[in-house]
């Protein structure tokens, strides 16, 4: 598999080496069910959260964790077939969840959505891209892209969702351990460390409102985005793991769900290492 960038969803589920060829959506669709009327349907006891990147991967397991937690949950995702059928999947569970098909580098989409919900008691910031290129190739493209979903499309959101927010509410970014230090993706590697500065940021911005922002850092995560890496690579990633495997989506999901918790009530601007002990090592490969 070549390297390069990994920009399209695969299926939630598949193995770290699976493929997947999906479409994209851009501009906000509420993607209309015939069987289903949309966040008017029932009241959740947690309230309202919003888990962008919810058709794939890590955020797939946290949008179900939080379902099962008691949150009414709007999964947002450019792909919005895979949206749609993972939110249809969990609702034939019995679980309170929509989709939302948006782009997320689509500012206007961003702040329409998030006008026309009402006020959310969660926010997690999931969705980004990851890329491998080596040092010196990588362009001011290349950065631009990255940063316009792995960072202003989080400050874009985070900040349309806090002029409403409930008093009280969570958020959380998904960061990455690379932004410790890492080869080969150094325009990621920057995207992620800005997260966790804007992270930092919103703590202190939104902490007079009982508002707590954190960040979590995931390690290698079993999940379609390392398709990005070529099988080489991911070898010597995992040979470097101190427990020798990768983790699960669901072990970001359970990290989440605590973040959110009403019972998680005096953390704030922090970042949630979840690797394995990978950042034990420092900056890793
Ligand atoms: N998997 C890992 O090893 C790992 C490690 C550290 C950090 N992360 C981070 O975790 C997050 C989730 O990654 P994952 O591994 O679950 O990946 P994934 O590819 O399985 O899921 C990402 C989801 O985000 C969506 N998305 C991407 N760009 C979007 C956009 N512009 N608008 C709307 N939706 C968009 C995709 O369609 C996809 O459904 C990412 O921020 C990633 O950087 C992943």
């Amino acid at each position: 598999m070549n390297p390069g960038t990994r920009d399209e969803a695969g299926q939630a589920g598949e193995s770290l080496v699976s493929t997947s060829n999906v479409d994209h959506v851009s501009g906000a669709q509420p993607l209309a069910d015939p069987h289903h009327t949309g966040i008017a349907d029932g009241i959740s006891p947690l309230g309202l959260a919003l888990v962008t990147g919810g058709a794939s991967g890590m955020g797939r397991s946290t949008v179900e964790q939080l379902a099962r937690d008691g949150f009414q949950v709007i999964l947002v995702d450019r792909n919005g077939p895979l949206a749609e059928q993972e939110a249809a999947s969990l609702r034939a569970q019995g679980l309170n969840v929509d989709a939302r098909a948006i782009d997320l580098t689509d500012e206007a989409a961003v702040r329409a959505l998030v006008r026309e919900l009402p006020p959310l008691r969660a926010l997690v910031n999931n969705a980004g891209l990851f890329d491998e290129r080596k040092f010196l190739d990588v362009t001011n493209e290349d950065f631009r892209r990255i940063y316009e979903i792995n960072l202003v499309a989080v400050a874009t959101l985070t900040q349309e969702a806090a002029r409403k927010m409930e008093d009280g509410a969570r958020i959380v970014n998904i960061a990455s351990r690379a932004y410790l230090g890492a080869k080969n993706h150094p325009h990621y590697v920057a995207s992620k460390a800005a997260v966790v500065g804007y992270t930092r940021a919103s703590a202190m911005e939104l902490a007079p409102r009982g508002i707590l922002v954190n960040a979590i850092a995931p390690g290698l995560i079993d999940t379609p985005i390392l398709q990005a890496l070529t099988p080489e690579r991911l070898a010597a990633q995992l040979a470097l793991q101190p427990t020798g495997k990768a983790g699960r989506p669901e072990d970001i999901a359970r990290a989440v769900s605590f973040l959110v918790s009403p019972n998680m009530g005096f953390i704030t601007g922090q970042v949630l290492f979840v690797d394995g002990g990978k950042s034990l090592g420092g900056s890793g490969s």
